[in-house]
């Protein structure tokens, strides 16, 4: 018979218009499974399953999967897994970033939809945990986020070598002609061997220790390498502790809140996270109704150090950083700078966690506040009249004497453009000068691709230029070092200045005063503005559409309109 608190299998019935019919039908089918009647009797605890055979990050889940299942069967619940959407960050096209929002309706759909009492959500390659913690926040049904863990570094010949800052060193190389096409795929034969994601401070990595910090994993488990042992502990201890928030029905609207955000943008700057996480950040938080101001960043920037010493703003990999001490050795740091009263997902608060033994930590990876590696956070907001709302540097991961610049503009109409002339000996440019990508921002329909890190000009690498100053509203990986203005907003597409600039406009960047200024008179952006040609035509159906239809700035996280908020379903 149904009941006022329905648990387990009795949880949101199926509609035939007789509840009781429903209840006795879903268990005789669940029966045909094999579960015995007091197994069925159990809280469901589901288990969302992002692994796919196009996902080498995801590659460990069903042994990770097995261990969740451990923690909750031990617990005294059933658990369930459920296969969503999967998104391997190399294999999508045009990116994976335009499928991260059908990634986030996918799990917040299920997670609503189906009888759980929790969910583990089991996620990691870049844009997966932000959208498994979006859809989390939406569905607010009781959440723990499972980290993939990241891969190992390996031995190649006398250097360790992990994805992928030392995929793009060695590229830049290779474009360099400093080493040949042999020497290139050996190389990429020992570039990432291991079950993980990439083995730095990546995307991946930074919306790791910013799921922990937010209190949506638990502590500790961020850094641990996928293929250590310690990796299936969390799972099984994640398994356990889905049971309890079971119990005390303790959903993400508690555990995501604007202090909790405000203290991941804390560890965000300090680890020198990945410039894409500021925009699923703004996603998560914008799911339940928390803005995230660029200028609050950049307050939280100023009294932020970077506190940790990884690739690729230093020199160590995430296995070094979960050795040092991980999140909680960072967090200890950031102590008298964090909102401690924030709830986690063990039911404890920051405040309480940090109170427990410390533990070791290597100093040399992460350094105590009164030694940093950077005095600053690693990102910084950029506004002025070429981003009215907004752009982001990751000056941790650039060349401070680009800081304070103004040149000449080398103006690229599109990814197409740039490809066909970057290399070209012909191309009128000098190490001098600010190369500008339009169009490729989230409303260009190339899926706001990681297409910032503008390659230097073939001639200009050739000669051993190895940084110039480059603007775009793409995005960057999470994993590439150099003086990148990204997320312009508003982005080409969408009207923003950035469509306006031409070759041979004079640019100036002021990190100092945080402007980005595009030094042309009014009267002459108005006359471009009117000879702009028709935007090409939108796609008519499908997930494009809802995607082109809806897709917002980067300042909003690039989420959909409809999903932002966290009002009533
Ligand atoms: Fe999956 Fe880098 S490709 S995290």
């Amino acid at each position: 018979m149904t009941t006022d608190n329905p648990i387990g299998l009795a949880r949101g019935l199926t509609n035939y218009g007789d509840p009781d019919f429903s209840l006795y039908l879903r268990r005789s089918f669940a029966r045909s499974m094999g579960y015995s009647e007091t197994m069925l009797q159990r809280p469901v605890i589901g288990i969302a399953n992002s692994a796919s055979g196009i996902n080498n990050c995801h590659r460990h889940f069903p042994e990770l999967i097995d261990a969740v299942k451990r923690g909750v069967l031990a617990a005294g619940g059933l658990p369930l897994d459920f296969p969503t959407v999967s998104l391997g960050e190399v294999y999508l096209n045009p990116t994976s970033m335009m499928y991260r929002n059908l990634m986030s309706i996918d799990t917040e759909e299920m997670v609503r939809a189906q009888p759980l009492d929790a969910v583990v959500l089991v996620g990691g390659c870049d844009k997966t945990v932000p959208a498994q913690l979006m859809g989390a926040a939406s569905a607010n049904v009781p959440a723990i986020q499972l980290i993939a863990g990241p891969m190992m570094a390996m031995r190649f010949e006398n250097e360790r070598l992990g994805a992928c800052t030392d995929c793009r060193r060695f590229w830049a190389q290779f474009r360099a002609g400093t080493i040949d096409a042999l020497r290139i795929r050996a190389i990429e034969g020992n570039l990432a061997v291991t079950a993980g994601t990439c083995a730095v401070m990546g995307t991946a990595s930074t919306m790791a220790c910013i799921a922990e910090t937010l209190g949506m994993a638990l502590p500790g488990t961020a850094a641990i390498p996928a293929v250590h042992a310690d990796r299936l502990r969390a799972a099984e201890a994640s398994g356990a502790a889905a049971m309890a928030l079971a119990k005390s029905r303790l959903t993400p609207d508690r555990i995501i809140t604007p202090q909790s955000v405000e203290n991941a943008l804390r560890m965000l700057l300090a680890i020198g996270g990945s410039t894409n996480a500021i925009i699923h950040l703004a996603a998560v938080a914008g799911r339940r109704g928390i803005e995230i101001s660029l200028k609050r960043l950049n307050e939280l920037s100023d009294t932020t150090p970077v506190l940790v010493d990884l690739k690729p703003t230093g020199q160590y990999y995430m296995e070094d950083f979960n050795a040092a001490g991980g999140v909680g050795a960072v967090l200890r740091e950031l102590q008298p700078l964090l909102h401690l009263d924030c709830m986690t997902v063990t039911g404890e608060t920051l405040g309480q966690r940090l109170s427990a033994p410390a533990g070791y930590v290597d100093r040399n990876i992460v350094r105590p506040r009164s030694e940093p590696f950077l005095p600053y956070g690693g990102l910084v907001a950029l506004f002025g009249s070429l981003a009215p709302r907004g752009a982001i540097l990751k000056r941790s991961a650039a060349d401070p004497k680009l800081f304070e610049s103004e040149g000449r503009a080398v103006v690229f109409s599109s990814l197409e453009d740039l490809s066909a002339r970057i290399d070209d000996p012909g191309l009128d440019v000098t190490p001098q000068d600010f190369l500008v990508l339009q169009n490729a921002g989230p409303k260009s329909g190339t899926g706001m691709p990681e297409a910032g890190y503008l390659p230097i000009p073939g001639k200009l690498a050739k000669a051993g230029v190895k940084d110039m100053v480059r603007i775009s509203d793409a995005r960057m990986s999470g994993t590439a070092f150099g003086t990148i203005v990204l997320h312009v907003t508003p982005e080409a597409a969408d009207g923003g200045p950035l469509a306006l600039v031409r070759t041979g406009d004079r640019i100036k960047l002021s990190v100092r005063d945080r402007r980005i200024e595009l030094m042309v008179a009014e009267d002459e952006l108005g006359r471009r503005r009117n000879a702009l040609p028709p935007r090409p035509s939108a796609p008519t159906r499908g997930y494009r559409k809802l995607y082109m239809d809806h897709v917002l700035q980067a300042d909003q996280g690039c989420d959909f309109d409809f999903l932002r908020g966290g009002g009533a379903f």
